[in-house]
Order: C-alpha cells, then sequence, then structure tokens
C-alpha cells in the first residue's frame, strides 16, 4: 500500500468533457483523488512538472497529440509510470502498440464502472505489490553453479554425492525419475567429471528412433545391409569411442536391440548390421527412464541380465514437489540466466508469486518451472514477476491441502520463513477470490485459509475475523453502518473491534 494515508491520485486525460466528468465521477466514488487533462500536451505537461500521479487513465484517440504519442512521453519521462489506455476502437493495432509501449492495460469505452474501479485497484495493487518487492536477494547466484543443477534440498544433496562417489570410475549408471527433473543433466555432469570428459558425450533418445533404426543407429551399418543402406555408415558406439554413450529412454528400447546392448556391457564388443566383423569399442553407457523397469522385468519387456547390468548404480531423481525449498532456488537460477541470456529483463519474484510457485506440485518438474518462468518474465510489466503475471493455471490450481494431511505437526515446519509465506499464500487466495477468479471456489479457498494457519501457528478465528472486518470496512468506504451491516454486526460492536 502506499506509505502516506494521502488517497491515491489519478489522472484523466480525455480531449472530451463528458468522458473525464463520468470517469471522475466513478472514480471519486472511492478514495481516488482524480486530476484532468483536456489533452495529450496539457496529460504530459503536468506528469513532467509534477508530482506523479499514481495511475493514468489515457484516451487512444485525441485532437493533437494522440494517446499513443503520449504514452511514449510519459514512459519515457518516467518509466515506472501507471498507465491504462482507453479506446472506443479496440483494433489489435492499438492493443499491441498500448502494451508495446507499456501501458498496464486498456480499457473499452463505453466503460462499465465496476470495470473501471477493479481495474484502478489492481493496477494500484500491482503498483504498490512492486513497490514492496523494493530490494530483492535472490537464493542463488548464477555464478556458482557451473554445473547448471540447482538444489540444496536433502534428495538433491544425495544425488550429488553419488555423482561424485561414480566420477572416477567406469560403472554403468541407471538414472530414473519422472520427466523433467533432470536424468539428462545428471548424466551430462558425471561426464563432466570423469575422465572421459575430453571424450564425446553423445545422447541417443532410444524413444524417438524406430525400431527398425535403432541398431543401425547405435552400431551402424554395411553397405547394402538393408534397403536404403546405400553406404557404410558408423554408428554412435564406434563415434563415441573413449566417450560416453547416454542412452535415454532405454525402457522403450526393442528387445532385440537390448541383447545387442548386454553384449556391449559384457564383451565392450559390437557389430555393425550386415557385418561380420567384431570391433571393440571402449564406451562408458548411462542410462535413463521414467519406466517402472523392474516391472518391465517382471512382464518380460525388459531383459532381466540387462537390467541388473545397467543397474549396477541407481540415481533416483526426486520429482521438484518432494524438493522442500528448492523451487525459489531453481525461480532465481532460471531468471537470473534469461537475463544472462537476453531473453528477459525481470530478475525479481514477489513473496506472494514465489509462494505460489512454491505450492504449485509441478506434474513437469523442472521443465514445467523452467517455462512457466520464462513466460511470466516475459509478460511481466515492472521489474518483477508477480501473482498476476503467472499462468491461470499456475495460479488456480493452489494446492489445498486437506487438514491434517501428511506434513509433519506445526512445531516442526514453523520457521519464520513458512510463516510467511503461508500468510502470503493465504492472502493470494483471498485476493483472488474477491477479484472472482473461477478457479478458487470459496469453499477451497476456505479450506485453505484454515489449513494455512492451522500450519502457522496462528490462531484461526482472529485472523479470519480481522480480514473480514477490513475488507467489509474498505469496501464500504468508511462508511461503518454499511460495514456493519455487511459483516451482521451492529455499529458499536464493529466499532469497539475496529478500535481493539
Ligand atoms: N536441478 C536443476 N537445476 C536447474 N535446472 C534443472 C535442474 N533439473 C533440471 N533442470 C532443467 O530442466 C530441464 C529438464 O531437464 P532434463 O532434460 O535433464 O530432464 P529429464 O529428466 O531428462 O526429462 P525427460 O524425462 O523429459 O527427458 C532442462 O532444461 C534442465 O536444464
Ligand atoms: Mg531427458
Amino acid at each position: 500500500m502506499t506509505d502516506s494515508a494521502k488517497p491515491p491520485t489519478i489522472l484523466v486525460i480525455d480531449d472530451d468533457a463528458e468522458i473525464r466528468y463520468s470517469l471522475t465521477r466513478v472514480l471519486s466514488s472511492r478514495k481516488y483523488q482524480v486530476i484532468e487533462a483536456a489533452s495529450g500536451e496539457q496529460g504530459v505537461a503536468m506528469v513532467k512538472k509534477g508530482p506523479a500521479p499514481d495511475l493514468i487513465f489515457l484516451d487512444v484517440r485525441m485532437g493533437g497529440m494522440s494517446g499513443i504519442e503520449a504514452l511514449q512521453h510519459i514512459r519515457s519521462a518516467n518509466p515506472k509510470q501507471l498507465v491504462v489506455l482507453m479506446t472506443a476502437f479496440g483494433t489489435a493495432q492499438t492493443a499491441i502498440e498500448a502494451m508495446k509501449y507499456g501501458a498496464f492495460d486498456y480499457v473499452m469505452k463505453p466503460f462499465d464502472p465496476a470495470k473501471v474501479l477493479a481495474l484502478a485497484e489492481n493496477a494500484l495493487k500491482a503498483h504498490a505489490d512492486l513497490r514492496a518487492v523494493g530490494d530483492y536477494k535472490p537464493t542463488v547466484n548464477i555464478d556458482d553453479y557451473r554445473e547448471g543443477i540447482v538444489g540444496s534440498s536433502s534428495a538433491m544433496q544425495e544425488v550429488f554425492k553419488t555423482i561424485g562417489q561414480v566420477t572416477a570410475s567406469d560403472v554403468t549408471v541407471m538414472i530414473t525419475g519422472e520427466s523433467g527433473t533432470g536424468k539428462e543433466l545428471v548424466a551430462r555432469s558425471i561426464w563432466k567429471h570423469s575422465h572421459r570428459a575430453t571424450k564425446p558425450f553423445i545422447a541417443v533418445n532410444c524413444a524417438a528412433i524406430p525400431d527398425n533404426l535403432i541398431e543401425s543407429e547405435l552400431f551402424g551399418h554395411e553397405k547394402g545391409s538393408f534397403t536404403g543402406a546405400t553406404g557404410q555408415r558408423l554408428g554412435k558406439f564406434e563415434l563415441c569411442d573413449g566417450g560416453t554413450i547416454f542412452l535415454d529412454e532405454i525402457g522403450d528400447m526393442a528387445l532385440a536391440t537390448q541383447t545387442k546392448i548386454l553384449r556391449v556391457l559384457q564383451a565392450g564388443e559390437i557389430q555393425r548390421v550386415g557385418g561380420t566383423e567384431t570391433l571393440k569399442v571402449d564406451v562408458r553407457i548411462l542410462a535413463a527412464t521414467n519406466k517402472d523397469l523392474e516391472e518391465m522385468v517382471k512382464a518380460k519387456t525388459f531383459r532381466e541380465d540387462l537390467y541388473y547390468r545397467l543397474n549396477v548404480v541407481r540415481i533416483r531423481m526426486p520429482a521438484l514437489r518432494d524438493r522442500g525449498d528448492d523451487v525459489p532456488q531453481i525461480v532465481d537460477f532460471c531468471l537470473q540466466s534469461l537475463v544472462k541470456q537476453k531473453k528477459a529483463r525481470v530478475a525479481k519474484v514477489s513473496p506472494e508469486a514465489m509462494a505460489v510457485l512454491a505450492r504449485h506440485n509441478w506434474p513437469g518438474n523442472v521443465r514445467e518451472l523452467e517455462n512457466v518462468i520464462y513466460r511470466s518474465a516475459v509478460i511481466a510489466q515492472g521489474d518483477a514477476i508477480l501473482v498476476k503475471d503467472l499462468p491461470a493455471e499456475i495460479r488456480g490450481t493452489i494446492a489445498v491441502e486437506p487438514v491434517g494431511a501428511s506434513s509433519p505437526p506445526f512445531e516442526q515446519t514453523k520457521t519464520a520463513a513458512a510463516e510467511s509465506a503461508a500468510l502470503a499464500t493465504a492472502k493470494v487466495v483471498a485476493d483472488s477470490v474477491a477479484a472472482g477468479e473461477p478457479a478458487l471456489s470459496l469453499e477451497r479457498a476456505l479450506d485453505f485459509v484454515h489449513a494455512q494457519l492451522a500450519k502457522s501457528g496462528e490462531p484461526v478465528l482472529p485472523r479470519v475475523e480481522d480480514e473480514m472486518v477490513r475488507r467489509a470496512v474498505a469496501a464500504a468506504g468508511d462508511d461503518l453502518a454499511a460495514a456493519a451491516k455487511v459483516l451482521g454486526l451492529t455499529k458499536a460492536v464493529l466499532q469497539k473491534k475496529l478500535k481493539s
């Protein structure tokens, strides 16, 4: 919120006196102080002279300086100035230009008073939220992560330890885990730290290559060995001699090919398709899958002997939802790498948005989180990602923890950070209900608030009561009698509550 008790100032720039009048009336019905300018030129002059208004409603079509021109002048004078454009002509061109030149949003005329008020409130809230983010302390620094693998959860510490243990030898490693958990990243890390680092690393996605081509891909073929084999071709194993081959999605490999991989593992030998010569190769094999190989062995779709050969060391990649506090670290890491690659400019995240990200259950794991961060960083209008910038499916699927869920009792989890995250999230839910977000029903929101407060150890009733009283009073514009009626209290009781 604004630091002083002063009401927010809104500047309305429109050459149509009637529009200025009606907008002023709508906005003054709330605690906004409205000032007016009758042309683009006048509006720009007022902004340059200062003090800067908290928000500007700016008409697109005006005699003299156009709204888009005025927008550019205003934003170059004050890059943080919030501007909402107004137009009677909803063309794609206007919308694109408006957003390109940094408008917060735009509204269509004739406008619906409720929408204008909601827009003003959202814009000012975004503004306040951005200011509240202020100094941002990222949880990690990209320069400390040359490996590209981020995470300090105990599950990831185990992964790092195992990587360290297997780099010195040529042992076969099986990496398992859900999609997007970083299996390939780990395979590359093992290779980079091994004595084979100067020799090739070749990744073969067994699921992406048709069964009839995979053997030729892996072992090569002789000229004329099958239709289309017009010349001799070397396979990945030969090309990778001395290096490391990463057999990704090995659970999708045909049984016949599995037999040949077993031979490489046992004897270090291959034969090109259609060839008779036996070739020696020196290749380290790393494999990965998100399938349940044990089940496949039982169903005889995966060779048991190969399974044991591959599974000498197993690295189980934890799902992101089981990685505790790793989400903020990955978020900061992703943002810093986007900025470094000049794909985005935003490097901060509001605490509320971070709380929403930390609560999502990430079925697509780190890959999904990376995509979400990229999308949000691109559409964020300020210098921080706010809740409103997150994709709707992330905002809307805030997990509702059933009360007394499997989480440990709050004595164990109640840290200052957990508490503030819980409260921030409760606030997000309350706000999205207030904004009429369809994805969150009141029922779910109440469940959630209850669970969060129970976990944070804060007594539920006083907190919820305070929130409701605050909302009612704000909505009634300080008309205590009206607020009391909404709350179902007498005015005297409400006054007493306000005092306490
Ligand atoms: N711990 C991590 N820190 C930072 N980035 C990560 C981490 N884990 C994964 N990533 C990133 O997430 C994306 C997915 O990782 P990767 O391709 O290694 O997953 P995968 O387990 O092989 O997925 P799939 O099973 O779908 O092939 C990559 O862009 C990778 O850089
Ligand atoms: Mg992969």
